[in-house]
């Protein structure tokens, strides 16, 4: 059977950077360490006057099509994953479509366009859907752009401010794909939550807190999901483990709670019986809160071996490397985690072709998603051209009363007239409500 999976990636960033520990963190009157080391975010990426979700969009993919020799007439499908769509209206791939026409010769016309909303795992589910539409025959030969693209900013004061970012990534999906193939197997968590909205308003109302938890209980169900549909678990057989991330500190509880689940019966946990025991089972217990005690040390106690910080280096860390510097981008990020783990992995030669990644995708309200892919002989090619790191690195940093009035921008219900911070360069460019979908 042919394979169906990611093609190509584009990954476009917030043009502005708020540092965490050098400006955010004196002027919250916080220890720089709850950023860098609690949250394991340095900064976060935010999107300058004349940058939104359309425009962010729109740039991705504008690069993505130029970069893969596509026109409008290749794509027969769009969607826009996002938490932060704007006017409630008609889809945001709409717009997305009538920026790539100011470029490309022909036009969108022909295309199922799209909008996937369930907070961040909807880029994941926009992925599945494209994957579905391709393997059930209907493409007739044309790819699908999947976009995820979000301007993550929290109310000022909210403690999910320390989280914030923006960007989008944008993904081709196709026959033959060059990064990765999608497999089958598939495992949900999924249950009426409401731990994360972002109803009709510009910021999420948000139980932080309770967030944490509503996450880690849906990843497992997921986990145990995946595993009763023939799913693999074992932890030495994925290379990378993408992680939604809305920081790094969330995936490093995540991590852990996973390991802990996939070594349960193998020969990780054989080995590691000597050192710290064997995971407790709770009809060892009588009491219920004695069994969760034990639980717990356990998973301490299993945090701290070499078997797992080698696995977590190997498979985890990589993949945090883009997020710790721009944040949470909710729909995009599991997708960063991704794009940051391969190129972690090309830059240090691991030979992935062939290997499998485990991907583990959360959305609030809420519903997590596991799912396998398998890197294709094409990923190094592909990843090689990313240029995130280039514009990590470039960004316009700012100080905290600059952003200040770049969060009141992006505040739909604030009044401002703040000049840009940067000079954009033959992108897309917001150019005023009054015109939406006037961008040049
Ligand atoms: N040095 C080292 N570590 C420090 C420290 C210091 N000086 N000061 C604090 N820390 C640690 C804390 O111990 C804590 O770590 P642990 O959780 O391991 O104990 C960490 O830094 C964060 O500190 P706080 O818990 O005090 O931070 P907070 O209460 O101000 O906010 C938060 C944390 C609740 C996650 C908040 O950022 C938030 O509400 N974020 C938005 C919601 C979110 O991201 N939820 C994640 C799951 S939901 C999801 O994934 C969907 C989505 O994208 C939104």
């Amino acid at each position: 059977m042919t394979e169906v999976g990611i093609d190509g990636i584009e990954i476009w960033a917030g043009k502005l950077e708020l540092d965490l520990a050098e400006t955010f963190a004196p002027a919250q009157d916080d220890d720089p360490g709850k950023y860098t080391k609690g949250l394991g975010l340095y900064s976060s990426s935010l999107p300058d006057v004349y940058e939104d979700i359309v425009t962010m969009a729109a740039n991705a993919s504008k690069r993505l099509l130029e970069r893969k020799g596509l026109t409008p007439d290749d794509i027969g499908r769009i969607d826009v994953a996002t938490e932060s769509s704007f006017d409630k209206s008609k889809p945001i791939s709409t717009y997305v479509a009538g920026c790539l026409e100011q470029t490309f010769e022909g036009d969108f016309h022909h295309a199922n366009k799209g909008e996937r909303k369930f907070a961040c795992v909807s880029g994941t589910q926009a992925l599945d859907d494209a994957y579905n539409w391709i393997r059930a025959g209907r493409n007739r030969g044309r790819k699908a752009l999947v976009i995820a693209t979000d301007t993550a900013l929290y109310e000022r004061d909210d403690p999910g401010e320390a989280t914030q970012g923006a960007g989008a990534v944008a993904m081709l999906i196709d026959e033959d794909p060059d990064v990765t193939a999608l497999s089958d197997a598939q495992g949900f968590g999924s249950a009426d939550e409401t731990d994360f909205l972002k109803p009709n308003q510009q910021f999420p109302s948000v139980d932080g807190k309770r967030s944490m938890q509503v996450y880690l209980a849906r990843m497992r169900e997921a986990m145990m999901d995946f595993e009763r549909n023939g799913g693999d678990t074992h932890p030495d057989n994925f290379e990378l483990i993408p992680f939604h991330t809305p920081f790094p500190g969330m995936v490093r509880k995540a991590a852990v709670l996973g390991y802990r689940h996939c070594i349960r019966d193998t020969e990780i946990e054989d080995e590691l019986a000597e050192e710290i025991g064997r995971q407790p089972r709770p009809e060892a217990f009588d009491d219920e809160e004695e069994y969760l005690d034990a639980v717990k040390e356990y998973t301490e106690a299993l945090g701290e071996t070499d078997a797992y910080a080698d696995w977590y280096e190997r498979t985890v860390q990589p993949t945090l490397a883009i997020s710790e510097q721009v944040g949470n981008w909710y729909t995009g990020s599991v997708h960063i985690a991704r794009a940051a783990g391969l190129a972690e992995a090309l830059e240090e030669g691991r030979e992935l072709s062939g290997r499998d990644l485990l991907v583990a995708s959360y959305g609030s309200g809420a519903q997590a998603e596991i799912h396998a892919e398998t890197v294709q002989p094409g990923w190094e090619d592909e990843i090689a051209q990313l240029n995130i790191q280039e514009q990590i690195e470039s960004r316009e940093p700012i100080d905290f009363e600059q952003y200040e009035a770049i969060h009141d921008v992006h505040n739909h219900d604030a009044e401002t007239d703040m000049e840009p911070l940067t000079t954009p360069e033959g992108e897309f460019v917001f150019d005023g409500w009054g015109r939406m979908g006037e961008r040049k």
